[in-house]
Order: structure tokens, then sequence, then C-alpha cells
């Protein structure tokens, strides 16, 4: 892709944010099927951080493109001392700034940033956290976008995003369309990936693990209990309509 566009996408994203900010959780999060999926979408971020001993309040964790505060807000709530918020539009931060309770004011840093220049020293995060950004750039670009979250991560920490699926096998209708879209009409931005791209599109960063998530009718149908059991098993984790993505420095 030319700098021409990779500045674009910076350009869209900030005005599309600035715009959006004060609706956004209102679109995403209010409805009980949103409250649910945050709560599921979160939870296995949090399982993650869990799994590679990055649960403990000490641990420094940076949270990327963080928005209104879906991850960030929850992780100082959950104890964490030293988290950092950046993002590239201020006017989420500003609702994830309103939204922060007056006795967490200490633990979580804002900056402005974009996430290829951040401005932290190399190897000062235990872990980073971020949700839902891949969607919104192509395949290809993914490995440039996180090779400066992999400088400010310490040896071996651990980034967990979410990622789009490409192989949405749970919702065929959504499965064709995807791939209508991406090899018949061949559209540029690719922003989904197969299960066995990931490796390849995150290099250097090594996935170590994935869950599957967001199973819409399997939810309304027999509950969280099932979807949890649903994502972590080892032949459906794939076919959900994303997955949550650990990567290993
Ligand atoms: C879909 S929102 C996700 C927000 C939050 N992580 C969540 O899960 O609700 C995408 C966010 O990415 C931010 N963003 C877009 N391009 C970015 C970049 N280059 N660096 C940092 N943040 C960026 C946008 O400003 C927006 O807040």
């Amino acid at each position: 892709m030319s700098s021409d566009t990779k500045q674009d996408l910076n350009k869209r994203y900030l005005e599309k944010y600035t715009d959006e900010a004060k609706r956004y959780d209102q679109h995403r999060f209010h409805s009980t099927a949103g409250q649910i999926t945050k709560k599921l979408r979160n939870g296995f971020f949090f399982e993650i951080l869990r799994k590679y001993n990055l649960v403990a309040p000490d641990k420094k964790i940076i949270d990327v493109a963080s928005g209104t505060g879906r991850v960030a807000l929850e992780l100082v709530t959950m104890g964490y001392k030293k988290v950092v918020a950046t993002d590239l539009t201020n006017a989420m931060l500003d609702i994830s700034r309103s939204k922060l309770p007056e006795q967490y004011k200490n633990n979580l840093d804002y900056h402005i940033a974009d996430m290829k220049k951040l401005p932290f020293d190399s190897e000062s995060f235990d872990g980073a956290t971020m949700g839902a950004f891949f969607y919104l750039i192509p395949l290809e670009e993914y490995g440039p976008y996180v090779k400066d979250v992999h400088r400010v991560l310490k040896k071996e920490g651990i980034l967990v995003c979410e990622v789009m699926n490409q192989l949405h096998l749970f919702n065929p209708v959504k499965f064709i369309g995807k791939f209508f879209h991406r090899h018949i009409l061949g559209k540029k931005i690719k922003s989904h990936a197969y299960p066995w791209e990931l490796q390849k599109a995150f290099a250097p960063f090594e996935v170590v693990d994935i869950i599957g998530t967001d199973f819409p009718y399997f939810l309304r149908m027999f509950g969280e209990k099932f979807i949890n059991f649903l994502s972590k098993s080892s032949l459906t984790k794939y076919f959900g309509g994303r997955f949550v993505v650990a990567l290993k420095k």
C-alpha cells in the first residue's frame, strides 16, 4: 500500500471516530445483546492475560486503539495500577476519560498516539491489548501496524487482539458474502483473515492462542455457558465471526 493510502487511513479514521465518539458506546454496548457480547469478548481478553501470568496489579499494560475504553476501563477496575490507553482520536479518549471513576484516576494514563509511532521506550510494557481494530485495515497491513507494539513490549510480552474471521462457517450467508467480497470482487481492503493467515500476518509475533467468538444464534438459543465452551473447543474455535488472538513477542 502506498504511503498516501496509509495517510488516508489515519485521516479517514480520525474523522470517522471524532464524528462517532459520542454515539459509539450507545450503538455497540447498550443493548442487552451488546452488553453480553462485550462481557464475553472482554472475558476472553482477561483469560489470556491470566494464562500468561499478566494479571497482577503491577503489570504494565498498554491498551492500543483504546477508543472509549472498553478494555482499558475494565483493566483498572480489575486492579491494575499501571494502564496506558492510547488512541489516534482524542474524542474517543474523552469519552473514556469521562467514564473513569475518580478512584482510578492515577491508574490510567491517556495518550493520543498513532500505534505505528508510540511515544514509549522499547520493552516498557508487560502486555498489550487491542480490541476491535484489525477489521479497519487490510490484512497485509497487520504486521506494519503492530510493529511498534512489538517494540514497546518486553521480551515474551503478550499482545491480545481481535481479528475478524474470513472462515465464518457458523454463518454460511456471511461466509459466502465474505468469500465473494474477497475472492470474486477482489476488494482491496481485505481486512478479514483466515485462521491459517494469522501467523504470517502478525510476524514477528508468534500466534500462541486463538479463541473463537461471536456466535449470535447460539448465544440466543443456548446462552453464555455454551458459547464459552464452543469458543474454546479445538475444532469450532475458528468458525465464529471473530477471534481473540494471543501473540507472543
Ligand atoms: C472500532 S474502534 C475500537 C475501540 C476499542 N478498542 C473497542 O474495542 O471498542 C477503533 C479505534 O481505533 C482507533 N485508531 C484508528 N487508527 C489508529 C491508529 N493508527 N493508531 C491508533 N488508534 C487508531 C480509532 O480512533 C478508534 O478509536
